[in-house]
């Protein structure tokens, strides 16, 4: 059976208050159209997180953060626990995306641990993993990206849906995608691994793509096997954008 798609929206670091009225805006396109099949989960800064949060109340969006850390409190400077973020009225949290994993040195250890912590604060983690473009060139995309899912993912969810986010790094921002063929390939290489190691759980699993989604493309994506949905970055900024995105799924 067709599991609901997950549609996500990664603002990244944009955006200050006048940003909220995005979600005004995408909440009022939501409910103009009715009976929306997939899933909306809007990721703002953590600073805009409670705004956006009191802002969606009542409305089909849900509300993420960006990343987490992995302990539940103490002495880290600046950094923002899964508690916390579920405190200010999020569902889910985006961990081990590409640009954490290149600007802060995160390693699938570090990522597997900050997904433990959100499953135990009660939030939902997406997962990221994703090649580089020298390791896709060089032919080690599959082994790069199974060992991403070995060692990023906690042992076990429970009742949590996993979800996964395949981002090829060379995608992000670009404008580039990969052919549909490379993202049905992966897709299925991903499906298969977490069956493999999840069961049933990995049967239900969400398997985003993330990578220059954009309206123009979304339809033909999210229509591939496997795909369960996408991690916007650029076009989930403007509502109008991100909205095409939804109802292409
Ligand atoms: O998390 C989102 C991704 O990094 C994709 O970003 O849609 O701007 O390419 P993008």
């Amino acid at each position: 059976e067709r599991l609901r798609p997950l549609i996500a929206g990664n603002w990244k670091m944009n955006g200050t208050g006048a940003a909220l009225e995005q979600i005004a805006r995408l909440r009022t396109l939501l409910e103009e159209a009715g009976d929306i099949d997939s899933e909306v989960l809007v990721c703002p800064p953590a600073t805009l997180l409670h705004r956006a949060a009191q802002g969606a109340e009542g409305s089909p969006i849900h509300i993420g953060g960006q990343d987490c850390h992995a302990d539940p409190s103490g002495a880290h400077t600046g950094d923002i626990s899964a508690s916390m973020l579920l405190d200010a009225g999020a569902s889910h949290v985006i961990v081990g995306h590409s640009e954490r994993r290149a600007d802060h040195g995160e390693t699938s250890q570090t990522v597997r641990a900050k997904a433990e912590a959100a499953l135990a604060a009660g939030l939902v983690p997406i997962i990221c993993v994703g090649e580089t473009e020298a390791e896709r060139l060089a032919g080690t995309a599959n082994q790069v990206v199974g060992d991403q899912i070995d060692f990023s993912l906690p042992d076990t969810f429970g009742e949590t849906t996993i979800i996964v986010a395949y981002e090829p790094v060379w995608a992000i921002g670009t404008g580039r995608t990969p052919t549909i063929e490379d993202i049905a390939q992966m897709h299925a290489h991903m499906r298969a691994l977490l069956v493999a190691h999840f069961g049933g759980a990995g049967e239900t699993a969400l398997l985003l793509y993330g990578g220059s989604v954009k309206p123009s493309n979304a339809e033909e994506i999210l229509r591939t096997a496997n795909v369960n949905g996408a991690l916007v970055g650029g076009a989930s900024l403007l509502a109008d954008d991100f909205f095409s995105i939804i109802v292409a799924a």
